[in-house]
């Protein structure tokens, strides 16, 4: 006889899914997002690797959930995954002194309001723009910035349309959490929630429109940090940046029970642009990268993770 039992997800069901029967679509009712929360009620574990002070965490994971919409993605696995490679990243960030930091995609602002509260003080003077297609996401996004004292340019638009004149050079901290899973082609771009995951063929459609907005937009020493899944090829999208003169290092890999998320900062290295890329170099991180155990956290500016 066989058995098999059904998982609890924290994130919305995405196309045909249904509760109880792919996953149990646990729903938050908690009064703080965070990455440690993540890392200790979903998975019940503990991050491994050196990590950002308590101080900081408790700040960064203590966003409220002041506004909520059914039709805006609410802070999960990938979202939390990305704060914490921010958090990881922090005293470089700070050192960086960004002048303006950009999210592509903010749905409910957790991710740019956790990057300015870690900017926090050090980063007085710092102004912020986050993109919504979604003018619902726009909306909380304002919300919860508001709720903690933070603020930012919120634009209701396709990526950057619109804004890709004023801004071309001048961003130095860019932040994307893309929708990024396998889905119909016909479901890129809907209206409502399903925009926020639907990414096509090989979950590529918007990343490989978002590559090239990021390009323009990041300044001479601009880092971007995106979220990508397995299913992505990862490698690949570093071979595509690679050409266009960037160096990428996956800072956080984390691996659900569904899926397998890599976060990649990106940053422009001028001695690499037009270089060939190293297919062997690349082919064994992939491989490596599927054998890496649960929530693996890595930190620091060594070669180690270079994809
Ligand atoms: C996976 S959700 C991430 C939300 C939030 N950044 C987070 O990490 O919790 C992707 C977000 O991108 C937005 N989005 C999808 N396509 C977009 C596009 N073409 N331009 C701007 N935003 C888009 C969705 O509405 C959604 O809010």
């Amino acid at each position: 006889m066989f058995g098999f039992s059904v998982s609890h997800t924290t994130r919305a069901p995405r196309g045909m899914e249904k509760d109880g029967v792919h996953y149990h679509f646990t729903k938050k009712n908690v009064l703080i997002w965070g990455a440690l929360f993540f890392a200790c009620c979903v998975h019940g574990n503990v991050l491994i690797g050196e990590r950002a002070s308590h101080k900081e965490l408790a700040r960064t994971a203590q966003i409220r959930l002041v506004s909520s919409h059914q039709e805006v993605y609410e802070p999960c696995d990938d979202s939390f995954a990305l704060v914490d490679a921010l958090l990881a990243d922090r005293s470089n960030l700070l050192e960086h002194h960004p002048s303006l930091c950009m999210e592509i995609g903010c749905g409910s602002g957790y991710v740019i309001t956790s990057l300015a509260l870690i900017l926090g003080q050090e980063g007085r003077g710092v102004n912020y723009i986050a993109t919504d297609i979604n003018p619902h996401a726009v909306e909380v996004t304002r919300e919860t910035m508001e709720a903690h004292g933070v603020g930012a340019e919120l634009v209701i638009t396709d990526i950057a349309a619109g804004l890709e004149e004023r801004l071309a050079g001048l961003v130095d901290i860019m932040v994307v959490n893309p929708p990024y899973v396998p889905t119909p082609e016909d479901e890129v771009g809907v209206e409502g929630i399903t925009s926020s995951w639907a990414g096509g063929e090989n979950g590529r459609s918007v990343i490989d429109r978002i590559l090239p907005v990021a390009d323009r937009l990041l300044s001479e020493k601009g880092w971007l940090y995106m979220v990508t899944l397995t299913a992505n090829n990862p490698s690949e999208i570093c071979h595509q940046m690679r050409k266009k003169g960037y160096a990428s290092r996956i800072v956080v890999q984390r691996s659900t029970e569904e899926e397998s998320l890599h976060i990649i900062k990106f940053w422009r290295d001028f001695d690499t642009k037009g270089d060939e890329p190293d297919q062997s170099a690349s082919g064994f991180i992939g491989s490596l990268l599927t054998q890496i155990p649960l929530l693996s956290f890595w930190r620091g500016t060594n070669s180690d993770n270079k994809c």
